[in-house]
């Protein structure tokens, strides 16, 4: 039997605050209809179904994955009542498994084991005990355990919301099941809304199977309703991927301050002081040692790098036993040859720099190449723009720039060559030569300094 999913997404998520729609605000850099979106990549379903409604335009410009079937839904009359809107496209002999937009957190095994464990026929949901049930739809089991009935908190009795087992909102039920009972459930409750959880009642009267699953941690059926919760799940995810890199052999100083912001791989004894972020995607070779304040976006490092404190690297691709910061600024296109050292307050772009080159200190290397052996002096920099156009500076192997030197690009300084300190140089250097561009130094003899 094939499945569909339909996720509901149409809520306004007043409790935000926000002008963005709740569902593309990013938990771990991720909206959190994508997190879902994801984490449903493996049960193979070839095009969801979202409900939209609230900030739909925004939602469907966000997410322009052909493979999507957005339903709009005008007005948001209950979970029943959304997932009627995608009635038409489901077919009788298939399973809807039914999500919601807001809860970002399942896992795909969680997924997989509701799907294999409920028989065919029956209806199945995820169900968590929690420490803190308020707001959520209470289980009411009878002296069997058997499932009765979900009954909202704001239809609930004071026993009844003494409850700790919650429904997560998240089912797998037959369609030919949902296109008799949804038409005909009611909005007789507090809310006056179109509860799904009433098919429970009507699936029992016709003798239909009701099976539950429960998730390993509670927190992965959370849904975020406020800026609080968002932050809360944030951090347990933040955990988990702590845990799991130090469960792989990396030393995290503080597994508290440590964020993952994409899709990260980290070789073991690697390790990471506090607060580094990673965002992206990011590889990290064996023995890295990644200083405190790091942010690594888009970048591959070999084995034996030493980024330290406070580097900001962003699309570039680092040898082994490089040394970089603290304090540096790497931006795309960037690629550093083993044994490298970029030091404090440097920027480099768009640039090559190959074997054992060195630029230590106060510089900016933009769209250049640089050889090997190569030493820039503090305070050196490629003039690399005209006001038109990024203009190319090479550095051919084992050059020595001085201190504070400007190239003007398009420029070539050939190899072995040196260039005197406060040059201006604009152009070619020739190979092996000392070149120097400066006003010479003189003093001039008989001046006498003015008098009062
Ligand atoms: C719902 C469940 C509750 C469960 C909880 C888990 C119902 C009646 N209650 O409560 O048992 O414990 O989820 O989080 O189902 N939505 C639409 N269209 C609508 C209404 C809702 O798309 O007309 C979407 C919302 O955007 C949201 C989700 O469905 O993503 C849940 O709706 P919400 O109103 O937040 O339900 P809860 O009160 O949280
Ligand atoms: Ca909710």
């Amino acid at each position: 039997m094939t499945t569909d999913v339909i996720i509901l997404a149409a809520g306004a998520g007043t409790r935000m605050q926000s002008d963005l729609p709740k569902v593309l605000h990013p938990l771990a850099g991720k909206p959190l209809l994508q997190h879902i979106l994801d984490s449903i990549r493996e049960l193979h379903i070839p095009s969801p179904i979202i409900i939209d409604g609230h900030g739909s335009k925004s939602l469907r410009a966000a997410l322009p994955d052909p493979r999507l079937r957005w339903i709009h839904q005008a007005e948001q009359a209950g979970t029943a009542h959304a997932v009627l809107q995608a009635l038409p496209q489901l077919q009788k002999h298939q399973r809807a498994l039914i999500l919601y937009g807001d809860a970002p957190l399942i896992h795909t095994k969680t997924l997989q084991r509701l799907l294999d464990t409920t028989p065919t026929d029956a209806v199945g949901f995820i169900t968590a005990h929690v420490p803190n049930p308020a707001g959520f739809g209470r289980i009411m089991r009878n002296a069997q355990q058997h499932v009765t009935r979900i009954v909202e908190e704001k239809d609930a009795t004071d026993i009844e919301r003494a409850i700790t087992e919650i429904n997560a909102g998240i089912y797998v039920i037959p369609v030919n099941h949902l296109q008799r009972w949804l038409p005909i459930i009611k909005n007789h409750n507090a809310q006056q809304e179109y509860y799904l959880p009433d098919i429970l009642p009507l699936a029992i009267a016709e003798k239909i199977a009701i099976h539950t699953v429960q998730p390993v941690h509670y927190q992965e059926i959370l849904g975020i309703n406020t800026r609080s919760q968002l932050a809360q799940l944030e951090r347990f995810y933040q955990l988990q991927q702590a845990e799991k890199w130090m469960a792989a052999g990396i030393t995290l100083l503080d597994p508290a301050r440590f964020d993952v912001r994409g899709d990260v791989v980290i070789e073991r004894d690697s390790v990471m002081d506090i607060n580094v972020i990673l965002e992206g995607t990011v590889r990290i070779g064996k023995r890295c040692q990644i200083g405190a304040g790091c942010i690594l976006r888009n970048v591959t490092l070999a084995d034996d790098c030493e980024i330290r404190p406070y580097s900001h690297i962003d699309g570039a691709m680092i040898g082994a036993h490089a040394i970089i910061g603290p304090f540096a600024r790497i931006r795309p296109e960037t690629t550093l040859a083993e044994k490298t050292h970029i030091g404090n307050f440097v920027e480099v772009k768009n640039s090559k720099i190959n074997v054992g080159s060195k630029v230590n200190h106060l510089s900016y290397v933009g769209d250049s190449e640089i050889g090997l052996g190569v030493n820039v002096g503090a305070g050196t920099i490629t003039a690399n723009y005209d006001g038109v156009r990024k203009n190319k500076t090479c550095i051919q192997d084992h050059a020595s720039i001085g201190s504070n030197v400007v190239l003007v690009a398009p420029l070539t300084v050939h190899a072995g060559a040196t260039i005197g300190a406060g040059s201006v140089i604009t152009r070619d250097a020739p190979a092996g030569r000392l070149t120097v561009a400066r006003a010479r130094q003189q003093s001039i003899e008989g001046w006498i300094k003015a008098k009062e």
